[in-house]
């Protein structure tokens, strides 16, 4: 039987256990320094390092501990040769990222980003409307994810977690980089950024809990990324907008709705109703593990992770230098 180690076992390594333990027949090992693990117990061999772990010699990985961990962490089992799972963001800096790239293309790894909006189905949808260009050729986007810092785990102090703090790689930008991996998916490559950023609410975090930015892709098409973590309820919008229409989806409804300018009309091009969030997360596993089963690349690799990695430095790096950047 294959083994996957899961690190971490915070909000989202519990859903990772939660969702491996019900699609999967794989023997699971969690490294956590937790103490309330009795029940997890019953279904996994649970470690307080990862020198411990490794012994258990598991061949693929998840890296679900705080950002700021996820490079050094992942280094140390892709040495041992696992293919990873890696939670977004990849990191909060640059640092030894290159290295990690080395031994994951040495040692031939699959690996994935957690970035499970890519599974969400309307952005799915936007995704093959965009290839299909559906609205013509596409001028520019506005993109929104906007949500309560305090709602994220609230049977725990905020101030605390690593979303709220430098140290753990926190702050509204790389936390809901899902934004930016999923613009990076519709439109490729950003020539430059330029961003307005900081702490602006009453919460009390050192991290930016606002950040508005603007993303110039090179193929032209302007990005207008709205980010924050001070508004209730949550909400996520994409507005795309084309030479021949619009397409439009957001959160609350979870419909993709297509303006046709001929037409004059707009029409639904999809409808989610019910939307459980888990869904995506359970895709993007069952996506992961099979991509490890033929040995073939993830829909969203290393690779991937490092250019939009590179895509948030360089929004904070404009913010803070009040200038435009270079991705
Ligand atoms: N893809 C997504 O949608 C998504 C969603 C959430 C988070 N994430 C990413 O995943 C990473 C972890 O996020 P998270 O939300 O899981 O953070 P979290 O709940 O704060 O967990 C982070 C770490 O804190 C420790 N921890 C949490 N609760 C604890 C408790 N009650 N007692 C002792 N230790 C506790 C755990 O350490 P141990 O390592 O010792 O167990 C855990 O690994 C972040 O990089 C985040 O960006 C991704």
């Amino acid at each position: 039987m294959k083994k996957i180690l899961v690190v971490g076992y915070g909000s989202i390594g519990k859903r990772h256990v939660e969702n491996l333990l019900s699609i999967s027949n794989l023997e699971i090992i969690v490294c956590t320094k937790r103490n309330d693990v009795k029940k997890l117990k019953k279904h996994a061999k649970v470690y307080r390092t990862l020198k411990q772990c490794l012994k258990e010699k598991p061949d693929m990985g998840i890296v679900a501990n705080e950002t700021s961990l996820h490079v050094t962490t992942a280094i140390k089992l892709a040495n041992e040769g696992l293919d990873l799972f890696l939670e977004k963001p990849l990191s909060n800096s640059l640092k030894d990222v290159e290295k990690l790239h080395t031994i994951i293309k040495k040692k031939k790894l699959i690996t994935q980003m957690g970035c499970n909006l890519r599974f969400h189905p309307c952005i799915k949808k936007i995704k093959s409307m965009v290839e299909q260009q559906k609205i013509g050729k596409i001028i520019s986007a506005q993109v929104q994810t906007c949500s309560y810092l305090p709602d994220y785990h609230p049977w725990e102090n905020y101030r605390r977690g690593y979303a709220a703090r430098k140290d753990l790689g926190g702050g509204i930008i790389l936390t809901q980089i899902h934004e930016i991996d999923y613009m990076y998916w519709l439109f490729q490559e950003v020539e430059n950024v330029i961003s307005m950023s900081g702490k602006f609410s009453d919460l009390d975090v050192d991290v930016e809990d606002y950040a508005a930015s603007l993303l110039k892709f090179r193929n032209k098409i302007i990005g207008e990324l709205h980010m924050d973590y001070f508004q209730r309820p949550n909400f996520k919008s994409c507005q795309i907008r084309g030479t021949k229409g619009e397409i439009y989806w957001d959160s609350d409804n979870n419909c993709v709705n297509i303006y046709n300018m001929n037409k004059k009309r707009w029409k639904r091009e999809m409808e989610v109703k019910n939307y459980q969030i888990n869904f995506s997360y359970v895709e993007q596993l069952k996506h992961f593990l099979q991509c490890v089963k033929q040995r073939k690349k993830t829909i969203n690799d290393l690779e991937q992770g490092i250019v939009t990695l590179k895509i948030a430095l360089a929004i904070k790096k404009a913010s803070k230098l009040m200038k435009t950047v270079n991705v």
